[in-house]
């Protein structure tokens, strides 16, 4: 019984933001989820499953965990906010969330669903690779399966545009590259599968990601490490003029 959960919460984890078990290599995911019908399916493709309900209940409950130690009413940044899945939990929690996206169509999804939480829940259409320096009014920031669709250079952009957030954590998910998560993946492939993710992160990786975007990691949790590759890393911002 244990197993088979494990190995249902294992297929929802290692699902695409395509919904799917791989990618096409003209895939974008900062147009991607700029279409209403994308967003429309978003929720529905990947958590409406039984394996999808067990992880997405899962990682909501890490996430709430995650800024267990901030007081209720403190400021949320969820970048990227999507269609408010994770934003969900944390205003259920008592926190005030400002979902930003590129997609205005995935936050018009978190809009409709989160309406019930009224002003604590606001929302901002901005490309997080070009958020402005000095924007540090959010007490934490929540940066989630995003980061790798993109390559190293591209998440460090990423990250280091969330970062400008927030002076205290940064909650960063990830998918976490390993020579264990490397053996699965190859036998996931010989098995007719794909790789989950196109640019999973491995220690140094995690590291140089890090340091890149001026931060550093005070906590790492793995959701399912035998069956699945999220990982969960919090970080806070360097002291000025340290290197991580
Ligand atoms: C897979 S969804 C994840 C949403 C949410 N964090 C979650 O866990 O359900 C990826 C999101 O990243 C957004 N995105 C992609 N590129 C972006 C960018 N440059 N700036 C802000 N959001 C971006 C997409 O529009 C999409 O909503």
């Amino acid at each position: 019984m244990a197993a088979k959960k494990e190995s249902l919460i294992a297929r929802a984890g290692q699902m695409t933001t395509d919904g799917k078990s791989g990618v096409s290599g003209d895939w974008d995911a900062n147009i991607h989820y700029q279409a209403d019908d994308v967003a429309g399916r978003y929720d529905a493709e990947r958590f409406s499953t039984l394996a999808g309900r067990v992880f997405n209940d899962r990682e909501r409950r890490l996430v709430v965990g995650a800024f267990a130690g901030l007081s209720r009413g403190s400021r949320i940044a969820d970048v990227p906010c999507g269609t408010g899945r994770l934003a969900e939990p944390l205003l259920a929690a008592g926190f005030r969330v400002h979902g930003m996206d590129i997609s205005g169509q995935m936050l018009g999804v978190a809009s409709r669903r989160l309406a019930r939480f009224g002003a604590t829940f606001t929302t901002e259409v901005a490309d997080a690779k070009k958020l402005s320096a000095g924007a540090g009014t959010f007490d934490g920031v929540l940066c989630a399966r995003v980061l790798m669709h993109f390559e190293l250079p591209e998440q460090i952009e990423f990250l280091r545009g969330v970062a400008k957030l927030t002076r205290g954590i940064v909650v960063i998910n990830h998918s976490y590259d390993s020579p264990f998560q490397r053996l699965r993946r190859k036998l996931k492939r010989l098995l007719g599968h794909q790789a989950p993710a196109r640019h999973p992160i491995s220690d140094r990786g995690i590291e140089a990601l890090l340091e890149g975007a001026g931060l550093h990691e005070i906590r790492r949790v793995r959701l399912n490490r035998l069956v699945s590759e999220a990982v969960y890393i919090t970080a806070v911002p360097n002291a000025p003029g340290v290197r991580a």
